[in-house]
């Protein structure tokens, strides 16, 4: 078996190959709101939620139709997040992926836009897969939308982040804000990758689980490295937390106490898996990889 670095490379370059065939080339019309999402979409991301999805379909089947197109839906829906979270209105930032932000390079206007588009193009995306019943690409959309929504969504989470930024840091708001804004889509990732594979509902009910206790470990690691790490390791503006009053791990347990909780939800993540068996194998080192990356 290839080395993680290795097979991410090339989960990467399939997850980004099949991205540029999905979205409209830079010189459809009007061609402005293209060249804005194909900016973002690739200007270098981890791929992590399509890879999630990818590693959670073969955990659970050997045939998945639609999991690729999954993958860059929930690639496509995240990217459109990471767009308007940078935007003046919310978090305010001028760097995302190692470049400046949308709003920076096309101005706010193309920027809600893009983000709008990206949303839209992920449903039609979805709606558009070959070779997969319609109650199965009903339920990718059902999945994607209910997770980007605001009821305990990514939507929601957005919400509650902002609003916030005025009030007293408690666990439970920063718990919910968590599990919102970020864990919804990672736990997402993978239960729609178990359901083009055609899961049952014992490997559906395990997969959430996994999902959302990496889900959580995805976002206590990013609010950690948002005070440990540089802005050129990041990619984007660190520090900013603390000065936004963001409700953050950090700013609620500490440094230490955030750092157990991350490696806390990973080991229930590994636990979750435990009925794959070997199947699961890059989704144990994944897990692993949420809690111990750099950026
Ligand atoms: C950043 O997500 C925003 C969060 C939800 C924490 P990623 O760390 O996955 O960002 P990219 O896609 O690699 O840029
Ligand atoms: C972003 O959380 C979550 C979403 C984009 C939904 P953050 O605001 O912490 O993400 P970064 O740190 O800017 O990437
Ligand atoms: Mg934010
Ligand atoms: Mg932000
Ligand atoms: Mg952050």
């Amino acid at each position: 078996m290839s080395s993680l670095t290795e097979f991410l490379a090339a989960q990467q370059q399939l997850v980004d190959q099949a991205l540029d065939r999905l979205t409209p080339p830079e010189s459809a019309l009007p061609e402005t709101i293209h060249r804005a999402m194909r900016y973002s979409l690739f200007a270098g991301g981890k791929r992590i939620r399509p890879v999630l999805c990818l590693q959670a379909a073969v955990a659970t089947s050997d045939n998945a139709p639609g999991a690729l197109e999954a993958a860059c839906s929930l690639e496509m829906i995240h990217t459109y997040s990471l767009i308007h979270d940078d935007l003046p209105a919310l978090d305010n930032d001028d760097f995302r992926r190692g470049k400046p932000t949308n709003h920076k390079v096309f101005g706010e206007a193309m920027a809600i836009l893009a983000g709008d588009a990206l949303f839209t193009l992920a449903i039609q995306t979805l709606t558009r897969i070959d070779g997969l019943d319609a109650a199965r690409k009903l339920a990718l959309i059902e999945e994607l939308s209910f997770a980007s929504g605001t009821v305990e969504g990514m939507i929601g989470g957005q919400v509650t982040d902002i609003e916030g930024e005025r009030q007293t840091p408690t666990a439970e708001l920063l718990d919910r804000i968590h599990r919102a804004k970020t864990g919804a889509l990672l736990r997402a990732s993978v239960r729609m990758g178990a359901i083009a594979a055609r899961g049952d509902t014992q490997q559906l009910e395990a997969i959430s689980q996994y999902g959302e206790h990496v889900g959580l470990a995805f976002q206590i690691v990013d609010d950690i490295l948002d005070v440990e790490e540089s802005s050129a390791a990041l990619g984007k503006t660190a520090g900013k937390d603390a000065v936004q009053g963001k409700i953050t791990f950090p700013a609620v347990y500490g440094l230490e106490a955030s750092r157990a909780m991350a490696q806390d939800e990973c080991r229930k993540g590994h636990e979750a898996l435990r009925i794959f068996g070997d199947r699961a194998v890059r989704l144990h080192e994944i897990a692993d990889l949420i809690v111990d990356r750099k950026s």
